[in-house]
């Protein structure tokens, strides 16, 4: 069976090609981040703007990639939920039109999701697990007990540790993407200042929330103070950042009696979360899964492997009035998904 994968949740034009037997066949993937790095971050309009252009393109490139035409293609997945919706309904325009033309299933995906279950195209991980989501516009925590069977513990109240790192780049004059960039220049410097780590010993309400907000603002602070070095700055920063990452994850794992944690996500492919947390679940007796570096950020072929999942395991399909959303956590979206499917079948 060959699925395809189609993602434009943000910046990133991706189709990829998945099948049951051999795997990836193909994950194409056009960036914009060229585009969008005068403006510090992503730039609606214009997201959509090169979407419209791109995925023909991108589209033909993944079936020459694999080696396939779209006669062979069993299955049309892609991202519904969450994401900019100007971004988010090219994407689903051209599954639904594939869908239509082909006379093959539609299966939608939640990003989030997609993110998550990418670690099973390289690693074998046990249920239950928890998720460590880390993106640009996401820092979530959940425990996933099985495919579609997913516990909200907390999010972010303000910015994703994604976007704080994005806006501390943009305070330093390092360009967009910043979480790359500030994680190589921090490997030059030194934790020099001591920044807030926001909510950490929070054992309430907010016991697995996150806040960046208040350590993005501390950090423009010392920027402004003109002061310290740039790599000490960042190395400062991500040393909080990374505390607070680790300390929620681990005490999560720990009182919930979970062994396993996956992380996921564009800031997954940060090298001092990854030390850091894995030295720290080694010292708990606990697992740690980060996924290869090229499926931390966006790509369509954890969309096309989400969507191969939703369909065989589940029988999932949806028709051409499947509306995507903009905001929808992934366990609700599961419900939403679910509402529809029994609205669809009462008919
Ligand atoms: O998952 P992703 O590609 O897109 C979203 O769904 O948001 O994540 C993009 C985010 C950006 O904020 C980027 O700065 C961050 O991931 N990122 C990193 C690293 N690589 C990408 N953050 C910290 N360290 C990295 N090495
Ligand atoms: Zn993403």
């Amino acid at each position: 069976m060959k699925v395809i994968g189609i993602e434009t949740s943000c910046d990133d034009t991706g189709v990829s090609i998945f099948d049951d037997k051999k795997g990836i066949l193909s994950n194409v993937v056009s960036s914009q981040v060229k585009l969008h790095e005068e403006w510090g971050g992503v730039y609606p309009d214009l997201a959509a703007r090169e979407h419209t252009k791109n995925i023909i393109p991108v589209l033909d490139k993944a079936l020459k990639d694999a080696h396939v035409s779209l006669e062979d293609i069993d299955a049309i997945a892609f991202t519904a939920a969450p994401g900019l919706i100007v971004s988010l309904v090219i994407g689903i325009s051209a599954a639904k039109a594939l869908s239509w033309s082909l006379d093959k299933p539609l299966v939608p995906v939640h990003h989030i999701e997609a993110h998550i279950f990418a670690i099973f195209l390289t690693q074998k991980v046990d249920y239950p697990f928890l998720a460590l989501v880390v993106s640009g516009g996401h820092t979530e925590l959940y425990i996933v007990r099985d495919f579609q069977d997913y516990q909200y513990l907390g999010g972010t109240l303000d910015d994703a540790v994604g976007e704080a790192y994005d806006k501390v780049a943009r305070m330093l004059d390092l360009g967009y993407p910043g979480g790359p960039v500030i994680d190589k220049l921090a490997k030059e410097g030194k934790e020099i200042m001591k920044l807030p780590r926001p909510l950490i010993k929070e054992k309430d309400r907010h016991k697995y929330n996150f806040s960046f907000s208040g350590l993005k603002s501390a950090v423009l602070r010392e920027v402004e103070k003109c002061v310290y070095k740039p790599e000490d700055i960042a190395a400062s920063f991500q040393s909080a950042a990374v505390d607070v990452l680790v300390s929620k994850t681990v005490n999560a794992a720990l009182e919930y009696g979970i062994k396993n944690i996956v992380v996921a996500g564009g800031v997954s492919a940060n090298t001092a979360l990854r030390e850091k947390l894995s030295e720290e679940a080694k010292k708990k007796g606990l697992n740690v899964y980060f996924p290869p570096l090229y499926l931390c950020t966006d790509n369509a072929a954890m969309v096309a492997y989400t969507g191969y999942k939703r369909f065989v395991e589940k029988g999932i399909t949806v028709g051409y009035d499947f509306e995507g959303k903009a905001r929808i956590r992934m366990d609700k979206f599961v419900k939403y998904l679910k509402d529809y499917l029994n609205r669809k079948n009462l008919k």
